[in-house]
């Protein structure tokens, strides 16, 4: 029997999603990335470790058959997958944040803002939406560092705890969205493998909502 592939992000969001695996009944155990390996398998699955940020890319190419992603990674990539289930982990808001000396300028009206992001599609359109023009400056990480030696005035960006923005002297001044992580499912999938994915759908909701 071939087994279901599922992509996982790296980061933050392993060790929720194995942990969610384990009390669904799908895994006995939980499973540690060991050194630095890719792939880590068992006989039911086979989970690719991944940037966030590519989870959604190895999901619609069926690589993987599932996958875990954020909305603020979903938002911004717009996949062509399935997205049957809110895990109820990854809790975090997509901001707006910056000097808290700059609040005023952010609600003065401005034409123009410069912002620094990981999250340029998502920011076109919130400010659109608002009607003030932005300059984007798209950064890979770190993006809190842009206020701070004057890259642009504003970033957006996810905060989960804020110990980021507090440590680098810089406040939340517009929430954007809140996110929270989803389960993603390739659609060929879905169709060739209905029995499996629903089988782990099942189990993963039934979880899911006894624990809220
Ligand atoms: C994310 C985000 C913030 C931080 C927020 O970065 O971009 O920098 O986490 O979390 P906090 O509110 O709990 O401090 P990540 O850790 O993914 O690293 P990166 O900057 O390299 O993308």
């Amino acid at each position: 029997m071939s087994k279901i592939t599922v992509a996982l992000p790296k980061g933050r969001l392993f060790e929720q999603t194995i942990d969610i695996f384990v009390s669904s009944g799908l895994l006995k155990d939980k499973i540690k990335p060991q050194s630095r390996k890719l792939i880590v398998e068992n006989d039911d699955f086979r989970f690719l470790l991944v940037r966030a940020k590519d989870v959604p890319t190895y999901v619609e190419y069926g690589i993987a058959d599932i996958g875990v992603a954020g909305d603020d990674v979903l938002l911004e990539k717009n996949p062509d997958v399935y997205k049957p289930l809110d895990l109820g982990i990854g809790f975090c808001n997509i901001v707006v944040a910056g000097k808290p000396e700059d609040k005023g300028k952010y609600f003065s009206n401005p034409s123009t803002l410069r912002i620094s992001t990981k999250y340029p599609k998502i920011t076109e359109k919130f400010f659109k939406e608002k009607g003030i023009n932005v300059q984007i400056v798209e950064l890979y990480g770190s993006v809190e560092l842009a206020p701070i030696l004057g890259l642009s005035e504003f970033i957006v960006d996810i905060v989960e705890t804020g110990r980021t923005l507090r440590e680098n002297g810089l406040v939340v001044i517009d929430t954007i969205r809140p996110s929270t992580a989803k389960l993603i499912v390739n659609r060929i999938s879905y169709k060739t493998q209905t029995d499996k994915i629903k089988n782990i759908l099942d189990k993963i909701e039934n979880f899911v909502s006894t624990s809220v």
